[in-house]
């Protein structure tokens, strides 16, 4: 099978990896790209030193294709397009926005952009403006989220309909069987965040991997702020930000403490709503390796569908 997201991207699956501040960086990224998917860099808070430094970590480890993630609500946001640009990034994953006037600077550098939408009129607009792809991310994603608060399941065929570009469906998908649920409401792929947390590469305090291990469905909890909302894993401090939210407090104005530290009662963690499934720690390798043969055997299983009789 063909996926367009594939020859987009030079990739061998249709797999993304959800871009993680402070937590999806080189290692996690290379090994992503060298499993067959998409890695992809998250930049926010990053300086240029520290920018230049992961990509040639990243090209160390591997020479297949990654992308760089643009989040438009941090404040260097314009100064991470050019560095990309010097360093010859062709896919970058846009969110929290798309300025009009940076969507034509990556273009004329022959970018290719994936831009995160929430609900159908963003992805409308993302494909007048002529981004390549859309990542339709509904609301149980770990994260930032969007106060329209829709789900993956009702977002995605939606969007599908609305327009022609390829979707890539993200947000509660944590296995083989989410991804086939993705291609069947119409995804050209998916892209994955919170699975990728507990994964050997992933440099997040193993205090938090063995505490997501044993988390359960409803261990994620959403806060509202003005503009948007995130989605962290349960702890103390989430709990208390439920009641009293502080935009002091928000991940990207508190640095890299996540990758640091292993207090997991007072270290704010986003997670999505599939945490609950993640209960092995294993390469990136292994866990792309097992969600191919998932989504293998789950097509197998619904191929069983078609001689159903009523
Ligand atoms: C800890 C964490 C940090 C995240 N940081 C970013 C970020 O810096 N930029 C961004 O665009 N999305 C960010 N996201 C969202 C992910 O890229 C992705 O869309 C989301 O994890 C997909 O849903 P899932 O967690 O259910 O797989 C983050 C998600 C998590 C869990």
């Amino acid at each position: 099978m063909n996926f367009r997201i594939c020859k987009i991207c030079n990739i061998k699956y249709p797999i993304f990896l959800g871009p993680m501040m402070h937590i999806s960086r080189a290692p996690l990224v290379a090994a992503f790209s060298q499993a067959g998917g998409l890695g992809c860099l998250a930049s926010s808070g990053m300086t240029e030193g520290e920018f230049r430094r992961q990509i040639a970590l990243i090209r160390e480890q591997t020479d297949l294709p990654f992308a760089i993630n643009i989040a438009w609500i941090t404040p260097n946001a314009e100064e991470i397009v050019q560095w990309s640009i010097e360093e010859n990034i062709g896919i970058f994953i846009s969110s929290a926005g798309l300025p009009e006037k940076n969507l034509r600077r990556i273009k004329s550098a022959e970018g290719k952009i994936f831009q995160m939408v929430a609900n159908v009129t963003q992805a409308q607009k993302a494909e007048a403006l002529g981004v390549d792809g859309v990542i339709a991310k509904g609301f149980e994603s770990g994260g930032v989220n969007s106060l329209n608060a829709i789900a993956t399941l009702p977002l995605v065929p939606q969007i599908v309909d609305a327009v022609s570009i390829p979707v890539i469906a993200a947000g509660g998908i944590g296995d083989g069987r989410g991804l086939v649920a993705a291609f069947a409401l119409g995804a050209d792929g998916v892209l994955m965040g919170t699975r990728f947390l507990v994964t050997h590469e992933c440099t997040v305090h193993n205090n938090f991997k063995n505490a997501l291990m044993n988390a359960i469905d409803t261990d994620t909890t959403s806060i509202n702020f003005p503009e948007f909302s995130i989605r962290f894993w349960k702890n103390k401090r989430a709990m208390e930000l439920v009641v009293d939210p502080k935009v002091e407090d928000l991940p990207w104005k508190r640095g890299s403490e996540v990758i640091q530290g292993g207090d997991t009662e007072r270290i704010l963690l986003g997670a999505g709503q599939i945490v609950g499934l993640v209960k092995t720690c294993l390469s990136v390798q292994e866990t792309i390796d097992r969600i191919i043969s998932e989504w293998k055997m789950t097509v197998r299983k619904l191929q069983n569908l078609t001689s159903f009789e009523y």
